[in-house]
């Protein structure tokens, strides 16, 4: 199983990469330049030495490769992003986990994109691939510390039941996250919207809250 992550120099890519990784999956961190992709897979392993972290640094090209592919850029670059590469694409499972907000004054507010969601501007940048949305209520930090375990729920949004699965399933391969089928991409503007509220929990509580359902049997 090989992950490739479109913009996975980030601090979301990154972190996302990271705990991969450490799994022992094989995981491609995309850049528009090779350079930065290479230093900063060099970075990560002198920051988890021992770990025997399976990173690669490539062009966002090269990432298109692997099984699956995550669009990790900023909300505004996705859909862009997702457009050109759209040929290398097709057929693949794509997680789109990339959140519109914005900054008024001291906090982040959620923009409603062209289409509702940036899931959906990017399942029809690449119309032949199967676009799922994902990771939007991760925050960074705790998924990048490989010490730190997690405890969430990770809101699974598609139009095609095999994005669904492979997410879910990717999810779960992550202790301590749970992968939850949140329905169509019709879901996508309300998952990617509710971000603005968790950040803004976050800065006041000097927390990285993240969400978890109850109620489910097994829960
Ligand atoms: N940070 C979090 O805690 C978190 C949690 C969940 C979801 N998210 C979402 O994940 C996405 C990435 O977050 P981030 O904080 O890692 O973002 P970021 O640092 O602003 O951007 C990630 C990478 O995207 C590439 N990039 C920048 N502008 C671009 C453009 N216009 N077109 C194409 N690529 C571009 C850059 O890589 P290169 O220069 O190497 O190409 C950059 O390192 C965001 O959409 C965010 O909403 C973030």
């Amino acid at each position: 199983m090989s992950i490739g992550i479109l913009g996975g120099t980030g601090p979301a890519g990154k972190a996302l990469a990271t705990r991969l990784a450490s799994l022992g999956i094989d995981v491609r961190i995309g850049s528009r330049q090779q350079e930065r992709a290479t230093e900063i897979v060099a970075a990560l392993g002198e920051k988890w030495p021992g770990r025997s972290l399976s990173l690669t640094g490539v062009t966002n090209e090269e990432a298109c490769e692997a099984d699956l592919v995550v669009v990790a850029t900023p909300w505004d670059g996705a859909a862009p992003t997702i457009s050109a590469l759209a040929d290398r694409l097709a057929g693949k499972v794509v997680i789109s986990m990339a959140n519109a907000l914005q900054k008024v004054g001291d906090e982040l507010q959620a923009l409603v994109p062209p289409r509702g969601s940036i899931t959906v501007a990017v399942q029809q940048a690449a119309p032949d691939a199967f676009v799922a949305g994902a990771f939007h209520h991760v925050p960074a930090r705790g998924l990048a510390n490989l010490e730190e375990s997690l405890d969430a729920d990770v809101l699974v949004c598609s139009d095609h039941e095999r994005a669904i699965t492979a997410t879910i399933e990717l999810v779960d391969a992550i202790p301590g996250l749970r992968g939850v089928d949140a329905g169509s991409l019709s879901s996508a503007g309300a998952i990617e919207a509710f971000t603005a509220v968790l950040v803004g929990i976050n800065i006041k509580h000097r927390a990285h809250a993240s969400i978890r359902l109850t109620g489910f049997k097994d829960s």
